[in-house]
């Protein structure tokens, strides 16, 4: 199973622990202000969320507390981060976590059945995302939701401050290993993504200087 081992020189573990650290800061209130407001009025009142590229399961379990009666899935490709996901005590009804990789296998679900479907930071590690586009729009509902957050194309002298100040990294090898990963597509070639894999665009934010967000949904 391909890991993150060969990008940036991170293990399982480190990225892991990194993906739980940044969770609040990532997923604090001005995520969920747009969830509320762009994403939840199409969702039905017992919507079926999977998070694809779940890593520890801390977004589906945020999305579990604020919409109960949610049915949710959470697929990841390392074993590590499917494991901590199954470890998670869940006020509301438990994820069902599974070991999916989502660039060779069609997703578990039958056409038009999912009413969101989120992603973030994942999209980018993706050698041909259009594939994975198009099975995400094949397994959502007419009028369902995908919630696609991830990196945008920065100036390196602000990535590299980025890392320093934010992430507190004193060496700058990780910084120039990781830089084409996380730089690789800009907002434009997001939107050129989503146009040709069939979504419309219905909102999109930028919370944070390295990340965009895009309310998608199937184009009619
Ligand atoms: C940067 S982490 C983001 C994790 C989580 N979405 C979050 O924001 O906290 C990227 C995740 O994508 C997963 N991933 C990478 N390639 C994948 C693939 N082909 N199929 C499924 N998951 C994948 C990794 O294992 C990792 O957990």
């Amino acid at each position: 199973m391909p890991t993150h081992q060969s990008i940036g020189g991170a293990s399982d573990d480190e990225l892991l622990q990194r993906m739980v650290a940044t969770h609040p800061e990532r997923f604090g209130e001005p995520y969920w202000e747009l969830v509320t407001a762009h994403v939840a009025p199409h969702l039905p009142p017992s919507p079926v969320i999977v998070d694809l590229g779940c890593g520890p399961g801390l977004l589906l379990r945020d999305f579990g507390e604020r919409y109960p009666a949610a049915t949710l899935y959470g697929y990841d490709v390392t074993a590590a981060m499917i494991a901590r996901g199954r470890a998670l005590s869940f006020t509301w009804a438990k994820p069902t976590f599974a070991l999916h990789d989502v660039t060779t296998q069609p997703l578990p679900h039958s056409a038009g059945s999912v009413h969101l479907v989120s992603m973030s930071s994942v999209l980018h590690v993706i050698d041909e995302p259009l594939s994975v586009l198009a099975e995400i729009r094949r397994v959502l509902a007419p009028g369902g939701i995908f919630l696609l957050h991830d990196w945008i194309r920065q100036p390196l002298a602000a990535y590299l401050a980025w890392r320093r100040d934010i992430l507190g990294e004193s060496q700058t090898g990780r910084g120039y290993r990781l830089f084409p990963v996380h730089n690789k597509y800009t907002t434009e070639d997001w939107r050129w993504l989503l146009a040709e894999t069939g979504f419309t665009i219905r909102y999109q934010q930028q919370l944070r200087a390295s990340h965009q967000i895009f309310v998608a949904m199937p184009a009619l």
